[in-house]
């Protein structure tokens, strides 16, 4: 029988870009360097964790947790076209190696945001050469580091980052343009689909503590809980179900085979889904980053899409970024990925909160939700909190706080939350009473 102690993996997620600290190399360093931070700030020598990963995954560990979800910064491993660096394989291959030694199952994830400044230079996901060149990177981190790898992310929030660069002018090239939006889609499910098939054919022998769990490859896909301001306007519930297929289903129903276009409802274009992918399922499960709901609000303009969006009303309880703290559309969204049949990690979920003083009661609110979709039938596998360090919150800078640990930036220095202590004693009682699901869900009810 399987140990249920370590069935259920227990984790915290980070991004090469938002915590290592000196990646010169990408396109957010180049637009960091234009300006194009809302606060001026740039990543600079981040979190400083390119140096200091041991210690990082230690205080990791000491929370009890056994995952740990990372990504590869892609413009460290060829900071040229076809020019690869030794010395970058060798830095994730030592983390990796740190995790396996500290008990740190490792999810690696290919692609969080950033792109080496080459490729981006070139169009990025709307260059049609993309999928080609992240085929090339992925077979050279399998052959490098899949060793000791077993779960893979291939992509983080593809369609965040399509809304983002090419039409909410978030992230960079930060333009408004439908048509690119559609080839990045298009590009980005195509890559999925190659690094898909290549990490299960090209996976070298596996070696070390994991060795005999299955390879399963996802995506990381970001779901918000679409609600109206004035119920019962039928036009807002009309654009909120729009919406809500766009952003939530189209990328869950192309990665299961059950798409057959991009549905851009409000654009008046489609974008189609890669042939490879056409009927067939290309994950093994689904990753869901859950934060917060959107209000849609009808708002006609002369130019431009008919809605405004919303996160917290006024008086409503919210995080540092304004998003509304909102549990049940966790559970809700994670009903919606459990119709799918499929294994389900929450691959991100957390809040920004600088005084610490909101997260203990926003994990365990989230933490309730996901106890409650498990027990409707969700086959969720594990939880990885969004983050485990202060980090450099993309645009925004490095206002939010996100992290389990504080970080000072003038030191570096590392401070424990009590939210940290909360979701280690939560993770040891869990593991106490045997790693049975229920536990967890009696243990929340009781606190
Ligand atoms: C998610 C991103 C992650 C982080 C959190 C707050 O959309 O995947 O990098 O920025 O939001």
């Amino acid at each position: 029988m399987k140990d249920l102690t370590q069935a259920f993996l227990w984790g915290a997620a980070t991004s090469s870009h938002q915590i290592e600290g000196y990646n010169d190399k990408n396109d957010w360093w180049a637009w960091e360097n234009q300006g194009k931070i809302e606060t001026g700030e740039r990543s600079g020598p981040c979190t400083d964790h390119l140096n200091r990963f041991r210690e990082d995954l230690r205080l990791a560990a000491d929370l009890g947790l056994n995952s740990y979800r990372f990504s590869i910064e892609w413009s460290r491993l060829e900071p040229q076209e076809g020019q690869w660096s030794d010395e970058a394989f060798d830095w994730y291959f030592e983390l990796i190696e740190e995790c396996e030694r500290l008990g740190l199952e490792p999810m690696l994830t290919l692609h969080h945001f950033t792109l080496p400044l080459w490729m981006a230079e070139q169009g990025g996901f709307a260059w049609e050469r993309s999928p080609e060149l992240f085929g090339k990177m992925t077979r050279k981190v399998v052959e490098r580091l899949g060793s000791k790898v077993a779960l893979w992310c291939t992509l983080n929030e593809p369609m965040v980052l399509t809304v983002g660069s090419y039409l909410g002018k978030f992230m960079p090239p930060a333009i408004y343009d439908p048509e690119k939006a559609r080839m990045a889609l298009y590009h980005m499910l195509k890559s999925h689909v190659i690094a898909y098939d290549l990490i299960h054919r090209e996976i070298p022998a596996r070696k070390g503590r994991w060795k005999d769990n299955p390879v399963q490859v996802g995506i990381a896909h970001n779901m918000i809980d679409f609600t109206v301001t004035r119920s019962g306007s039928i036009i807002e519930t009309w654009l909120a179900e729009q919406l809500h297929q766009f952003y939530n289903m189209t990328w869950l129903d192309a990665i299961t085979g059950r798409a057959q276009r991009f549905r851009f409802p409000l654009l008046l274009t489609q974008a189609p889904i890669v042939s490879e992918a056409l009927g067939r399922v290309t994950v093994d499960y689904l990753g869901i980053n859950y934060y917060t709901r959107a209000q849609v609000e009808f708002a006609p303009k002369w130019n431009g899409l008919p809605v405004n969006i919303g996160f917290a009303k006024p008086g409503e309880p919210a995080s540092d970024l304004g998003w509304s703290i909102h549990p049940l559309g966790f559970q809700k969204m994670l009903k919606i990925a459990g119709q799918y049949r499929l294994p389900v990690y929450v691959t991100e979920n957390g809040i920004a909160d600088r005084t610490d003083a909101l997260r203990p009661g926003y994990l365990k609110d989230h933490l309730r939700s996901m106890i409650k979709a498990q027990q409707e039938g969700v086959d969720l596998r594990g939880y990885y909190y969004w983050s485990l360090l202060d980090n450099f919150e993309w645009i925004k800078g490095f206002g939010p706080r996100f992290g389990l640990f504080q970080v000072d930036y003038q030191n570096f220095a590392r401070t424990k939350t009590h939210s940290a202590e909360l979701y280690q004693k939560l993770i040891e009682a869990h593991r106490r009473q045997g790693g049975d699901p229920s536990s967890l869900g009696v243990l929340l009810e009781s606190l």
